[in-house]
This record gives structure tokens, sequence and C-alpha cells, in this order.
């Protein structure tokens, strides 16, 4: 089992937006939602786009920038066409100031969903 990966301190993403960053091989989309920080996987699983040049829509979804298909954040969810299949969610850990991610769990949300 990994450690927890550092992503940024939690001043560098304002509250609606998103980012991405290539971490341990993996492209992923940082979120902060209210205060709230999630990462998912950076691609879109339905086709080839990059989910942190979206938009966040309805406070907890990213809408992907190129079909306009949609996930709910936290689970991972697809929400509407033309996205059918989940995106992988990951655990991010609250160290005071800092975003850290762990790349070996999904977010709680995610697992209590399934
Ligand atoms: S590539 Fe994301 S909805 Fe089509």
């Amino acid at each position: 089992m990994s450690e927890p990966v550092f992503v940024m301190k939690k001043n560098e993403l304002e509250a609606g937006k998103v980012r991405k960053f290539d971490l341990c091989g993996n492209a992923i989309a940082v979120y902060n939602l209210n205060g709230t920080f999630y990462a998912t996987q950076d691609n879109c699983t339905h086709a080839t786009a990059s989910l942190s040049e979206g938009d966040i829509v309805d406070d907890e979804c990213i809408a992907c920038p190129v079909h306009d298909g949609t996930f709910h954040i936290p689970t991972g969810q697809p929400m509407s066409f033309p996205c059918e299949h989940a995106i992988r969610t990951y655990k991010v850990i609250d160290q005071g100031d800092a975003v850290m991610v762990d790349f070996d769990q999904e977010a709680d949300e995610a697992a209590d969903a399934i």
C-alpha cells in the first residue's frame, strides 16, 4: 500500500475550480467544491477528453468539454448522456493546508455508493 502523495496547498485552487495534475503515472483532476477537495481520473470515459478542461456544474458535477456529458465528482458516477461509465475517484486526505491523494483508494463516497 502506497503513501498519500502531496498534490498542492489548498490555497492554490479556489472554490468552484478544477485543475489537472500528472502524478505517479496518473492524470488526475482535483476539484475544490466549496472548500472540500476531490480527485478523479482526468480522462473522460466516453472518448478522449481532459475533464479538467471542463466546467463544474450544479455545484458537484463536471461537464466534459468535448460532448458535454457530466459526472458526479464525489462518486464518479455518470450523470448525463453520452457518459455511461463511471470515472475513477481517489481518496483525498486533508492534512492541514495540504491536499494529499491516495492513489490506492477510492473516495469514501464512491465506496459507499457501490
Ligand atoms: S469525450 Fe467526454 S462526453 Fe464525450
